[in-house]
């Protein structure tokens, strides 16, 4: 029996490290803190906060549930389950708009990764030791006003993806990455203590949880609402293609809570680690996509062992973009794999070589191509609101409506363990609170 439970808990335990592996990444550090800081503070976070648990717990549940159920890659599990229970084979369109985003998504993180690993190197060679705010913020300037650099980073950063996603090591690095999730937490705490010594610790804390209320807008929601999908991985199938690898014993509302805990509690850190040197160096919290970039190098100029730290936080940041990279990459080679005649490693090769193409638009926006393309949005912007704010969310919704109206109640009620009082309100939430906010959310930030 021992044997047997351990058993049970090792496979859980793994399961929740690998969903984790995919949600933390550039997510939680860069893009959570440069939201913050773009969206005027708590306003957005007490937002996002109620959007994670209101809408990002119930959509994670459903994504589980329906890979659980199909056992297959997202499309063909939607086209099976419809089929199944006498709804359209359109229903699949959502695992296709989920390999769309998964695409789209990768070209821009790619660009993000690298500054991450050309940050790691600057770690190692010194280049950001001794350096007031200004010549970080120079260092940083100049790393984006050079189209070459950029290229050079995006382009080292896919070559990893493609050589981990094309030699299968995926499984070495997820075990690396069990060590490193538990390192980046640690290294987080030291960030937000060396925070708490530059005396404005109390103005960050302020500025993330006391909400000024007259910031919030529409748009502010939606923003909110598309970070608390993206830094979830939903909304593209990931977390369905996860689902299929899960044993019919998980508890997939409990395990959903704990990834979701040890998600916010990454962004939380970062955003209490960041927020103190922007105010005591008096840079503003609006500064954008470079904000981590512009800021943490400056507490690592400064503080003892600053070096190591700083090559370590740059190194397991970079190590956390791979993994969430690799989850993003895997759709779109299946989907190339199943629909055409090619192998695994050309598969591999074509997706990545879109994605790096697609890659050299967005860093593009940074330097030489920085205006507006369409709505007033540069390559780089288009593509992450595009994905955040439309694709994720629909995608989101499309499988919540699918679990909640289209499968039957009674054996999703039991597949989750609920008993009445529990069945009622996941009813309510399922079918209502979660869809009607997606919707409310969609159409009030859009117009
Ligand atoms: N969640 C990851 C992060 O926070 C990024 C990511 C991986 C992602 N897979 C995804 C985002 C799927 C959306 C959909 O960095």
């Amino acid at each position: 029996m021992a044997k047997l439970s351990h058993a049970q808990w090792s496979s859980k335990m793994t399961f929740i490290l690998a969903a984790a592996g995919s949600a933390v990444g550039l997510g939680n550090i860069w893009r959570f803190s440069y939201m913050v800081g773009d969206s005027g503070g708590a306003a957005f976070v007490l937002v996002y906060l109620a959007c994670v648990a209101l809408v990002g717990l119930p959509i994670l549940v459903s994504e589980w549930l329906i890979g659980r159920r199909g056992q297959k890659n997202p499309i063909n599990t939607m086209a099976e389950l419809a089929t199944q229970h006498g709804k359209s084979k359109a229903w699949a369109a959502i695992g296709i708009s989920g390999v769309l985003a998964a695409f789209l998504i990768l070209s821009f993180y790619s660009v993000i990764g690298g500054w991450s690993l050309s940050y790691t190197l600057g770690s190692v060679t010194g280049a950001f030791s001794g350096q007031d705010a200004d010549g970080i913020s120079a260092l940083f300037t100049g790393m984006l006003s050079s189209p070459g650099t950029l290229l050079l980073w995006h382009s080292i950063f896919m070559l990893l993806v493609i050589v981990i996603v094309a030699r299968g090591v995926t499984k070495g690095l997820e075990a690396a990455v069990r060590t490193m999730m538990p390192a980046l937490l640690i290294l987080m705490l030291v960030l937000v203590g060396y925070g708490m010594t530059t005396g404005h610790f109390g103005e960050a804390m302020s500025f993330m949880f006391n909400p000024d209320w007259s910031a919030l807008s529409g748009g502010v929601v939606l923003a909110a609402m598309g970070q608390a999908f993206f830094t979830l991985s939903l909304g593209m199938g990931i977390m369905m293609a996860y689902g299929s690898y899960l044993g019919q014993e998980v508890d997939l509302i409990g395990t959903a809570r704990t990834v979701i805990i040890l998600d916010t509690v990454v962004a939380l850190l970062a955003g209490m680690a960041i927020f103190p040197i922007v105010f005591a160096n008096g840079l503003s919290p609006g500064e954008g996509p470079g904000l981590i970039f512009v800021t943490l190098p400056l507490a690592f100029g400064s503080m003892t062992g600053g070096t190591i730290l700083g090559l370590m936080f740059f190194l397991l940041l970079t190590f956390a973009a791979l993994t969430s990279a690799i989850s993003l990459l895997e759709p779109v080679v299946e989907f190339l794999e199943e629909r055409t005649s090619l192998t695994r490693v050309p598969a591999t090769l074509i997706s990545a070589i879109l994605v790096w193409l697609l890659g050299i638009a967005a860093l593009l926006s940074f330097n030489v191509w920085d205006g507006p393309v369409a709505f007033g949005f540069n390559t780089f912007d288009l593509l992450d609101n595009f994905t955040s704010k439309i694709l994720l969310p629909l995608t989101g919704l499309g499988a919540i409506v699918f679990v909640a109206w289209c499968l039957d109640r009674a054996s999703v009620q039991r597949e989750l363990g609920l008993g009445s009082t529990g069945g009622t309100l996941w009813h309510i939430t399922s079918r209502y609170i979660a869809p009607i906010g997606v919707i409310c959310v969609f159409v009030g930030g859009l117009i």
